[in-house]
């Protein structure tokens, strides 16, 4: 039944809930109404920062509250399937935020759980709702590239803007301290990499047209020379044993379909001038150059371009999002703010008409099992098909 307001209560204070509090306060028909944390100081920070009534630190306790119609989960990658069950069995609505689930086992619970509960069950997966990459799905089904064929994804450093709010807090184990240990976060050794693919492959798929990815080679090799002292956000995310992935390839059911994702970090910004995540999609007619999280450096005819579209006959279009650049990211197209507020309009919407959102638990659960297939590739040196990943192969288990 569609709501015809939406009341949240958000769990997990950490980096990543400003962006949704922000966002539900700009939609007419969403309310936060309370705030959940183990730290009590922070949970009260928060409140009194956004206005918010309430404030929890006990989860299940939050779940009795009978105001909330609707559970937003931010909290560490391994609580988010059970607080999802736990959420769908109190009869909330849900966002969680991605990575959806450690295991495809839990994934799938969290799903039947909200099917049994006849709950609406979404998953943030922010890279999907930004302006320049939906613009991108946009002109693609508007056929101007023709046919997507191959999709080549770049993953350069992220620059950290001075003062952004990802540094006002001290790194404890709850807070960030967990993403290293892939107990908690993921990835079976992999952290960053679990924590990180499910977006590379969400774009992968969407700007082919949700073309399915079938079977994925990942390299394994010594990645100790790639960091740039001065980026932000990746490192941090060590593996945790010696290295790391820096290049992922991938089939789709569509034989005539594939796709790359390359990361290099080491010269951006002296010899390389492209920072962030950007792809470019070449199709049958035309290609498209888009920014994704913490681009910057796209350029055509010496301008600074968000999108580029060559098109083989009609000529090139450049285009400019400004939407107030990044909150945390040296990048002008804005990830931070406008996909995270892209995606809770999305949530809200499907609540308030009663239809199913864009980005469900069966897609969240699909791509932490492409990025479980990236990661058996890495360990095993060979290709995965995606549909022979399990729990058990990926957890290293012999069968
Ligand atoms: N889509 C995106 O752009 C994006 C960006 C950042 C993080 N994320 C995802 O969001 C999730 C949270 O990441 P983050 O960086 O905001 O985390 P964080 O480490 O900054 O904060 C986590 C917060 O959760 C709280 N917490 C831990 N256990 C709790 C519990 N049992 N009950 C209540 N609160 C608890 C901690 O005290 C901390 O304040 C992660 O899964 C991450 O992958 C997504």
């Amino acid at each position: 039944m569609a709501l015809s307001e939406v009341k949240v209560g958000l769990v997990g204070l950490g980096l990543v809930c400003e962006s949704h509090i922000k966002a539900y306060r700009a939609h007419p028909k969403a309310r936060v109404v309370a705030v959940c944390d183990l730290d009590q100081d922070r949970a009260g920070q928060i409140a009194s920062k956004y206005g918010i009534p309430k404030t929890y630190t006990d989860y299940a306790q939050m779940l009795t509250d009978p105001e909330i119609d609707t559970v937003d989960i931010t909290t560490p990658t391994v609580l988010h399937a059970p607080m999802a069950i736990a959420a769908a069995r109190a009869g909330k609505h849900i966002l969680c935020e991605k990575p959806f689930c450690l295991t495809l086992a839990e994934g799938q619970a969290a799903c039947d759980a909200a099917d049994a509960a006849d709950v609406t069950l979404m998953v943030g997966e922010s890279y999907i709702f930004m302006t320049s990459i939906m613009k991108a799905r946009a002109l693609i089904d508007a056929g101007h590239i023709g046919r997507p064929l191959q999709i080549r994804q770049r993953f350069g450093t992220w620059l950290e803007r001075p003062g952004a709010h990802a540094t006002d807090r001290a790194i404890t184990d709850d807070h960030r301290g967990w993403r290293l240990d892939s107990t908690r976060a993921g990835g079976a050794g992999y952290p960053w990499m679990f924590d990180h693919c499910v977006h590379f492959f969400a774009t992968a798929e969407y700007l082919m047209s949700d073309a399915r990815i079938r079977e994925v080679y990942a390299l394994k090799s010594d990645l100790s020379w790639m960091q740039p002292p001065d980026a932000a956000e990746t490192h941090m995310y060590r593996p945790e044993s010696a290295g790391d992935i820096p290049i992922i390839t991938w089939t789709y059911d569509d034989p005539a379909c594939q796709g790359v994702w390359m990361r290099a970090e080491a010269l951006n910004g002296k010899y390389d001038p492209m920072f962030g995540f950007s792809v470019s999609v070449i199709g049958e007619t035309g290609m498209i150059e888009v920014l994704g999280e913490g681009g910057r450096g796209l350029t055509w005819r010496g301008k600074d371009a968000h999108l580029v579209l060559h098109r083989k006959t009609d000529g090139t279009d450049s285009l400019r999002f400004d939407e107030g650049g990044d909150e945390i990211w040296q990048s002008e197209v804005s990830y931070y703010s406008r996909a995270h507020l892209n995606q809770i309009t999305e949530f809200i919407d499907a609540l308030t008409t009663g239809q199913p959102p864009r980005y469900t638990g069966a897609d969240g659960t699909r791509h932490v099992r492409t990025t479980m297939a990236a990661i058996c590739s890495a360990k095993e040196g060979l290709p995965v098909r995606v549909n022979e990943v399990n729990d058990a192969r990926f957890a290293g288990v012999p069968s």
